[in-house]
């Protein structure tokens, strides 16, 4: 059993959403380590038949291994017309619950899925918690490999500094699930970040930017409080 405190507060957020789950309802399962927590206690509510009739939109390759794993049962996006509610990470939340996403380079997925539901739910640790976007984590955007150079320099017109994501071992790129590249970019500062979602998705080549603004609807942050993990 960990001990890492956060760890601790992603286990207690993710079971937090998980407990959120209704019955009898379509789920959208996010990506990342946050996000893990929630689909495990999801497939262990349904297992102790806490939980029934649940079907899982999933957001990522990890996602769809993991709902497999606890036996969720998983449809796609052409076999259903609504989604109730979508449980899903952040790299950075601001006052207004927009955030940033993609630090495991699935914000394109997520964004499609988080977007469509009537309930997105954040999953965060209490880290994750920023007065301006872009202040602490670098801005993803996922661009079709054969436009990452006139991409980037539309990124620095922008008045962004962008690098490409390297892999371990910065053996290659990382590649997303669906075969493009990822373009970390820091900005010194996201005046108006509905405006830089739209611009950066205007440029030709980008798929989608971790921008996510106006889609969160609930915030879980875990948080330590007198040493014990907290809701
Ligand atoms: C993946 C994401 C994740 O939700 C985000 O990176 C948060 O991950 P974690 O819960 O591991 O901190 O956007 O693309």
């Amino acid at each position: 059993m960990t001990t890492d405190p956060v760890t601790l507060m992603k286990q207690e957020v993710g079971k937090a959403a998980a407990a959120r789950v209704k019955s009898d309802s379509i789920v959208g399962l996010g990506t990342g380590s946050t996000t893990a927590f929630a689909i495990q206690y999801i497939g262990e509510r349904l297992a102790s038949g806490e939980l029934k009739n649940i079907v899982g939109v999933p957001t990522s390759f990890q996602a769809e291994v993991l709902a497999k794993k606890y036996n969720i049962p998983l449809t796609t996006l052409d076999a259903i017309d609504h989604i109730d509610v979508a449980i899903d990470g952040a790299d950075e939340v601001d006052p207004q619950k927009n955030l940033i996403k993609g630090g495991g380079a699935a914000h394109t997925r997520e964004k499609v899925v988080d977007s469509l539901a009537q309930e997105f739910i954040v999953v965060v640790d209490g880290g994750k918690l920023v007065d301006k976007l872009g202040s602490t984590f670098l801005l993803p955007v996922e661009v079709i490999p054969m436009a990452v150079t006139p991409v980037m320099r539309k990124l620095e017109d922008l008045g962004g500094k962008p690098d490409l994501r390297m892999g371990i071992k910065k053996a290659g790129p990382v590649v997303t699930d669906q075969g493009n590249l990822v373009i970390d970019v820091k900005f010194d500062n996201i005046p108006n970040p509905a405006s830089l979602e739209a611009e950066i998705n205007n440029i030709p080549g980008v798929l989608e930017n971790g921008l996510f603004v106006g889609v969160a609807d609930v915030v879980l942050v875990g948080e330590i409080v007198d040493g014990k993990p907290h809701i």
